[in-house]
């Protein structure tokens, strides 16, 4: 999804806004561009394709070592007009005293640009986001944050939006409605950015603006304000985080890295979580008295794609141990149903980003209902994490490989703690507990264990590389792992992959059966093992090679399946995870032997910010 970067201060220009923008390449985009604010003018930068062709362009046009200036920059992912250098931002307007990146959608920009045009204003680009740059200049009147805002209440839609101005040299204003957008602050310098990833390596010191926040950043510091002129106070944040947490440290790609990260990830969604004491998970954040917790009696889970394959694990969960009916939504589709909620309910959005537009809005539609909304997300101060009630954050570091892995596997152990936490306040002993909490401890060291298989995977992965169809079939607590393992494999290596209920492929997709359609079979020795027996014959009987999830020391597929793929052995509580981690390494080999660009597949983002 598109990115923003901005500088002003004592460094270079170009230089600066060139490194934000390669740290934020893993969220995908098509072109980008740069102003830079130099010598009573502002010099424009486009290009095609890679940051890096942009950074040629600027060391061929005005070298990278323009220093003590300001200057915005933009990775676009194209949503209205063409991917093209004319499309890729910064937009200007016609005399070249204003220059607008902007992250969002204008949804009224057709009806704004017929107004400009009508006053003879003319565009060049086909993008919503031009609109900006020229209602900007017909509002300015000497105050550059003035015209800015003035603008903005015009526009309908979303912004995340940095301007410059030849009148206000030094100054950058940024604004955002329900696009993120935070501000760094160093010595004598600041930045803008979308993401905090690309700010990291500078400093440490953020504040995330609101929506409806229009901010004057100077390397002096910043004032914010509403869209009413009125100034309003916010929070310096730290980053906790490490730079090299944002580098690939080695790792060929983020995405390898971010499956090898798992023991130590999910060490830090649990550490701190699980008490023996009382035989029960606890959460800081989730300040509920044991009264107020037995009176949920319902729970709708609503994220999308990885993070609601995590949900459906989830409902496993809440309903074996605290016995509480769960719904499981996809985010966008809960808010434009018009959903029931009681005063009982609790939404539980979860969203590795924090940003991700419909689960944004399944958050503000479930608050709007009175539902209590707890959310699951990776990313601190986010969006979803600040509108949410509560928030349980993940604390599995930055994700940067747009395929998610190491989210899931967190999200899935917190939802299984916090099921806990419902279990303990309902019928779940002590004792059982006290059997989960081990259980729960292990799961670090299961991951290892399938990390440490990493080769034999890669063996498998490499003889089924060349295949255009894949199925997954799961049972169980193991169904939404099949989901999510297709998701991966289709995601990163372009391959066709279908995630089945294992009972559902004889309804329709056993038709497409054959010897060049593999099948992924997450067979482990869990309830309903026999019964995934049965399914695989029959797709033995269809000649597709079967390759199985096998619990360690199963001896029952030997002569069964094609390839199998072995599990440490665990209870279905557990399995999901450890599962995941060898579909996630499954689909990785494939991509690579493919020759996929892993960490920024075509047409995907990182966050999806719009609808
Ligand atoms: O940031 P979120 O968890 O809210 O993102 C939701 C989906 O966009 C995301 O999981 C997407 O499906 C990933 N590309 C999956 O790998």
């Amino acid at each position: 999804m598109c990115g923003i970067v901005g500088y002003v201060g004592l460094r270079s220009v170009p230089e600066t806004l060139l490194d934000g923008l390669k740290r934020l390449e893993y969220r995908g985009y098509d072109s980008s561009g740069m102003a830079l604010l130099n010598d009573g003018k502002i010099i424009e930068i486009k290009n095609i394709g890679k940051v890096i062709n942009l950074e040629k362009k600027a060391s061929d046009t005005v070298g990278l070592e323009l220093k003590n200036g300001t200057g915005i920059a933009h990775t676009r992912w194209a949503t209205h007009g063409f991917p093209s250098e004319i499309n890729a931002h910064p937009h200007l307007d016609a005399k070249h005293r204003f220059a607008i990146v902007h992250n969002g959608i204008i949804e009224n920009y057709q009806s704004l640009k017929t107004q400009l045009q009508e006053k003879g204003i003319v565009f060049k680009s086909e993008t919503d986001s031009e609109v900006l740059v020229h209602l900007i200049s017909e509002c300015y009147n000497g105050n550059l944050l003035e015209a800015v805002a003035t603008a903005l209440k015009k526009v309908n839609g979303t912004y995340g939006l940095a301007v410059i101005s030849l009148e206000s040299p030094g100054t950058i204003i940024a604004a955002r409605h329900g696009s993120p957008l935070l501000i760094g602050l160093g010595e004598g310098e600041s930045f803008i950015a979308s993401d905090a990833a690309a700010l990291v390596a500078f400093t440490r010191r953020v504040i995330y603006l609101n929506d409806h926040d229009v901010a004057q950043v100077t390397s002096s510091g910043v004032e914010i304000r509403n869209l009413d002129n009125i100034a309003v106070n916010r929070d310096i944040s730290k980053i906790d985080w490490e730079p090299g947490a944002v580098e690939k440290s080695g790792f060929e790609h983020f995405m390898l890295k971010e499956i090898c990260e798992q023991p130590e990830a999910v060490g830090n969604s649990i550490r701190g979580r699980l008490d023996l004491r009382s035989g029960n998970a606890h959460f800081n954040a989730l300040n509920l008295s044991p009264y107020e917790l037995s009176k949920i009696n319902r729970i709708v889970i609503a994220a999308c794609g990885t993070s609601m394959h995590a949900g459906m694990v989830g409902r496993y969960f809440f309903e074996d141990l605290a016995s509480i009916p769960v719904d499981v939504e996809q985010a966008a589709e809960f808010r434009y149903r018009n959903p029931i909620i009681q005063p009982d309910t609790m939404v539980l959005p979860v969203s590795q980003s924090g940003e991700t537009a419909d689960t944004l809005a399944a958050v503000r539609e479930a608050a709007n209902k009175g539902a209590i909304v707890t959310a699951i997300c990776n990313v601190v101060g986010s969006t979803i994490a600040r509108e949410s009630e509560h928030c349980i954050y993940l604390h599995a570091g930055p994700e940067i490989g747009v395929a998610s892995t190491k989210a899931f596997t967190c999200q899935v152990t917190v939802l299984l703690m916090l099921a806990m936490l419902f279990g303990r306040n309902r019928r779940m002993s002590y004792q059982n507990a006290l059997g989960l909490i081990a259980e729960i401890e292990t799961i670090p060291e299961l991951t290892k264990k399938v990390l440490d298989q990493r080769s034999g995977i890669e063996a498998v992965a490499k003889k089924y590389a060349e295949a255009e169809d894949f199925f997954y079939i799961g049972r169980g607590y193991l169904y939404p792992v099949a989901l999510e393992g297709a998701l991966k494999l289709k995601e990163i290596s372009y391959i066709h992959a279908e995630g089945y209920h294992a009972a559902e492929l004889k309804h329709g997709p056993i038709a497409l059966l054959e010897e060049n359609v593999p099948v992924v079979a997450l067979a482990n020795d869990l309830p309903g093992k026999e019964k995934m027996i049965s399914n695989i014959q029959e797709c033995r009987a269809r000649c597709s090679p079967v390759i199985a999830t096998v619990t360690a020391g199963d001896e029952s597929f030997k002569d069964l399946v094609s390839d199998i793929i072995t599990i440490p052995a665990c209870s279905q509580f557990i399995a999901p995870v450890v599962t995941a981690v060898a579909l996630q390494l499954f689909a990785y080999y494939v991509a690579k032997e493919r020759g996929c660009e892993i960490d920024q597949p075509r047409n995907l983002a990182k966050s999806v910010t719009v609808e």
